[in-house]
């Protein structure tokens, strides 16, 4: 049998969505333990741009990414499975997702139910639909917020602070931190400590600080803190402990993609919103840094990277899978990622380049770790 193909050949992508703008987040520079944030007006609209990009992209049938035969107007919650990061820093990951399904998949009069007594019923805010988003608990599921409360990456980042080359990075660093005094009152001016994110929230929030402080500095903050993240979350091997957090979203990752291909699963689209370390993991294990070096950092807020699913048109060709990013809200274009050096590789190649190594069981992530009580890593222990 031939099926009619449309324009698109696209089976299904896996979504990973970076939360939109929210007040000051404070981490611990060794241990990288969150403080609570919360989302702003701002990061919800940069998360429903977010949202409906994708809807013109992937549920546009007009689209050259559309994704076939996915529901359009009413989200078939078969075919589109939803996860979010409850760590790092609380609701603000959850609230975002919330905010990116509302532009997927917008208030429509088709969301309606009619009842035994024969009444219709129009969901609430002209038909929103509420689409489950599945939160993973970082104090139960380790995969989308693995380096917390894992000191083999506490050690590893302390190994990265007193590197030849994080010394001379703080020194070049210095006159920056310098001309940044005045701004920082009494917090700590030592290069471990991100100060890019102080700069970046009070650029966006507080007035007297967007007046005085010259952009210049803030560029300069930002390309340091890429520096630092990219040393963090990224390691000489990708198996290394350091890429922890790419050995742990790819345990969601991998399988949604075999799902996407098997035709017995129904599942089109997988959305997971994380935080900016996942993206500098992941551009580091599928070497994407290698042929864009301009990638290895912190991704905006509102980022997304899509790996799509596509079928070439061989009759004996299998499916393949190819990587596109979008940094934040100020560019309305995808940019394809090179993984491997190669443009896309067949879901195949792909798993098994990567599948070494998956962290996708408590008990892996306990050992990797050397974590032996929190987490529901004691019940590992004898
Ligand atoms: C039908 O049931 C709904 C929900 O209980 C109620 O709001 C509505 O008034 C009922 N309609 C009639 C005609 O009884
Ligand atoms: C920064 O802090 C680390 C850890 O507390 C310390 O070892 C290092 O000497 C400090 N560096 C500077 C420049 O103060
Ligand atoms: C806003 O920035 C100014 C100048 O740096 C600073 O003095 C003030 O404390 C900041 N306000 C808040 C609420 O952070
Ligand atoms: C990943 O990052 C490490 C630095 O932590 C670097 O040594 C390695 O070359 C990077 N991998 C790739 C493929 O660029
Ligand atoms: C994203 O864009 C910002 C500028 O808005 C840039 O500084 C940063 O390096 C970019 N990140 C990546 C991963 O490309
Ligand atoms: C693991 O942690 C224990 C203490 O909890 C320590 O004695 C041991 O040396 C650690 N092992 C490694 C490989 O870091």
């Amino acid at each position: 049998m031939v099926n009619a193909r449309s324009a698109s050949s696209l089976l299904g992508a896996v979504l990973l969505a970076r939360h939109g703008d929210r007040l000051e987040f404070f981490q611990d520079p060794t241990t990288y333990t969150p403080t609570e944030t919360y989302i702003t007006p701002l990061g919800s609209q940069q998360e429903f741009q977010l949202g409906s990009f994708l809807r013109s992209t992937y549920l546009t049938p007009s689209s050259l990414s559309y994704v076939n035969g996915i529901s359009t107007q009413l989200a078939d919650i078969n075919q589109v499975f939803v996860l979010a990061d409850a760590g790092g820093g609380g609701s603000v990951i959850l609230n975002s997702i919330g905010g990116l399904l509302q532009g997927l998949y917008p208030a429509t009069p088709e969301s309606t139910i009619t009842l035994a007594n024969g009444t219709t019923i129009l969901g609430p805010l002209g038909g929103y639909q509420y689409i489950p988003v599945h939160s993973v608990e970082p104090s139960t599921v380790p995969y989308l917020n693995s380096w917390t409360d894992c000191p083999v990456f506490d050690a590893h980042t302390s190994r990265f602070y007193s590197s030849e080359a994080f010394f001379q990075k703080a020194e070049e660093a210095q006159p920056l931190l310098d001309a940044l005094a005045p701004f920082l009152g009494d917090r700590d001016r030592n290069f471990t400590n991100m100060i890019f994110d102080f700069v970046n929230v009070q650029l966006v929030h507080n007035a007297t600080f967007y007046e005085t402080f010259l952009p210049t500095l803030a560029a300069q903050a930002y390309g340091f803190a890429n520096y630092h993240e990219y040393g963090v979350f990224t390691d000489s091997s990708a198996s290394g402990i350091g890429s922890i957090a790419a050995q742990t979203i790819l345990s969601y990752i991998l399988p949604a993609l075999q799902g996407i291909v098997d035709d017995s699963n129904a599942l089109k689209l997988e959305l997971i919103g994380i935080s900016y370390k996942p993206f500098i993991s992941l551009f580091n294990v599928t070497e994407a840094v290698d042929t864009h070096p301009d990638i290895a950092g912190i991704v905006d807020y509102a980022s997304v990277v899509a790996l799509e699913v596509f079928e070439t048109g061989g009759c004996n060709d299998e499916p393949r899978v190819r990587m596109k990013f979008r940094n934040g809200t100020s560019t309305d274009q995808f940019r394809q990622l090179f993984m491997f050096g190669k443009t896309d590789l067949s879901v195949t190649d792909l798993v098994d380049k990567l599948s070494g190594i998956v962290v996708g069981t408590t008990e892996k992530w306990c050992q990797a770790c050397n974590q032996t009580t929190a987490r529901g890593c004691s019940a590992y222990q004898n």
